[in-house]
């Protein structure tokens, strides 16, 4: 039986600890022959830096092959469904597909028609779990006890909201939202409107992208007046004990300014290096 990770919750919180130290393990490794042998289709269908790129260098470290199968070209184009597609694809067999997809349950959807590991590397509102586990390994590494932690921005239409809540949850961490109110998810937790009223009770603070794209109605009348009360600064921060955080990509003076970008307390590339590490450890540990 395969293993998928369709979300955070794919995983026990066993596992994911042992996720962590194995990504421990690869820190200064150039290259292992672990996945020696392997096949790993890439199937992105919607734009990618970190998540794509930090796959394709995991896939090159581990000794694995890539496929890097492109919807565009794909016959898709010609009318072909979703599982036909995902039929053709396991007729070829391959040992996992990792899939990035703008709509909400397609690693779901070919988990039913492939035998191999699906991973989800973002799918529409719903999850991104490789995101949420990079970003509490990363937190793991600078706060000893509880993390407590605010959420901050577009966190209604956040797929990394979304796996980082239920991560947080699973390990009983502090969670609270921060939003406009157009902004906030209809959940039943911590909720503010102003990151002022949370800024002393915090050890993390992790700004999110306003993701204009999955707005059916203009939610905001400007990015500028948003930046006004959510844009993280270093006057935001300059005297508080925490973290800084951001899945990325960063709207730069919307999200976090150019000066708290570079803020010693910012570990925004630090995620992207952890996300290195995460993805190692995930294939290995999905795919031994
Ligand atoms: N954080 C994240 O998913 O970034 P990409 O969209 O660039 O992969």
């Amino acid at each position: 039986m395969n293993k998928h990770l369709i979300d955070v919750d794919s995983l026990s919180t066993k596992e994911i600890l042992e996720i962590f130290k194995i990504a421990d393990s690869f820190k200064g490794v150039r290259q292992s022959d672990a996945l020696k042998g392997k096949i790993i289709i890439m199937f992105f269908s919607e734009n990618s830096t970190r998540t794509k790129s930090s796959f394709e260098i995991v896939c090159k470290k581990l000794g694995a092959e890539m496929i890097d199968f492109n919807m565009i070209t794909s016959s898709t184009t010609k009318g072909e469904s979703i599982k036909d597609t995902a039929l053709n694809l396991n007729a070829m067999k391959p040992d996992a597909v990792i899939v990035r997809h703008s709509d909400s349950g397609m690693p779901s959807l070919l988990s039913q028609y492939m035998n191999c590991t699906i991973i989800n590397a973002g799918d529409g509102l719903h999850a991104h779990p490789t995101q949420a586990l990079l970003d509490y390994y990363t937190m793991k590494k600078y706060i000893k006890g509880k993390i407590k932690i605010a959420i901050v921005g577009d966190i209604k239409n956040s797929r990394v909201a979304n796996s980082n809540i239920k991560l947080l949850k699973m390990f009983e961490e502090d969670i609270s939202l921060v939003a406009p109110p157009q902004l906030m998810p209809n959940r039943d937790m911590k909720k503010f409107t102003f990151l002022d009223e949370v800024l002393d009770d915090i050890n993390v603070l992790m700004s999110l992208r306003t993701q204009v794209e999955r707005h059916n109605i203009h939610n905001l009348a400007s990015l500028k007046d948003y930046a006004i009360n959510y844009c993280i600064t270093n006057e935001t921060i300059k005297d508080k004990d925490l973290i800084l955080m951001h899945p990325g990509p960063v709207n730069r003076n919307i999200d976090i300014s150019d000066n708290a970008l570079i803020n010693p307390k910012c570990k925004v590339l630090e995620q992207v290096e952890n996300g290195v590490l995460i993805r190692l450890a995930i294939l290995s540990f999905l795919l031994k």
